[in-house]
C-alpha cells in the first residue's frame, strides 16, 4: 500500500520535547494545514479518499486510528507519538476513529481544499481503484 510512517526529528531535553518539521522530511510541498480537535468519544472522521491529494497525519497529542484501503488490501494504523508520521499517498480511502479524549491530528497536505479531489462514496472509490 502507497503509505509511509516518517520518523520526525525529536530534540529531546530535560526541559521537553521539541520535533521539527521541514520541508525535506515531507515528500510533497506543504499547502495547507489542519488540525482536528475536540472529537467527541465514539466519533469517526475521513471517510474518503483523494485523487491528487498527498496527507502527511500526525497525532500531536493522544491517539487514534486511521483505517487505509487501497482497494485491494486494508490497513489498521495506530497514530499516538508527536514525533512519527503517516504519509497517505492519493487513491487511499481512509477512515479515522478511537479517538482518545483530547487527541489532536495534525494534517499537512500538499494543496488547498478542492471538494473536486474527494471521493466521498466508497463503491465509486472501488470503480476508480480498479482504473486507475
Ligand atoms: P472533511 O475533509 O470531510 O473532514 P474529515 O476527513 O476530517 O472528516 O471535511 C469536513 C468539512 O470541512 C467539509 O464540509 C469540508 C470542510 N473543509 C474545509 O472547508 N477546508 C478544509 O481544508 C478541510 C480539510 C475541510
Amino acid at each position: 500500500m502507497n503509505i509511509q510512517i516518517i520518523e520526525i526529528p525529536k530534540i529531546k531535553e530535560p526541559r521537553g520535547n521539541l520535533s521539527v518539521i521541514e520541508k525535506d522530511i515531507i515528500p510533497f510541498e506543504m499547502n495547507r494545514v489542519y488540525y482536528l480537535y475536540d472529537v467527541p468519544s465514539g466519533s469517526e472522521r475521513g471517510g474518503h479518499a483523494h485523487k491528487n491529494l498527498k496527507q502527511f497525519l500526525i497525532a500531536l497529542s493522544g491517539s487514534f486510528n486511521v483505517i487505509l484501503n487501497d482497494g485491494k488490501e486494508e490497513k489498521v494504523i495506530t497514530l499516538n507519538k508527536p514525533n512519527e508520521g503517516l504519509l497517505i499517498n492519493p487513491g487511499i480511502w481512509r477512515e479515522l476513529n478511537n479517538f482518545s479524549s483530547g487527541s489532536v491530528c495534525l494534517v499537512i497536505a500538499s494543496a488547498v481544499y478542492d471538494e473536486a479531489d474527494y471521493i466521498r462514496d466508497f463503491d465509486k472509490f472501488k470503480l476508480y481503484s480498479k482504473n486507475h
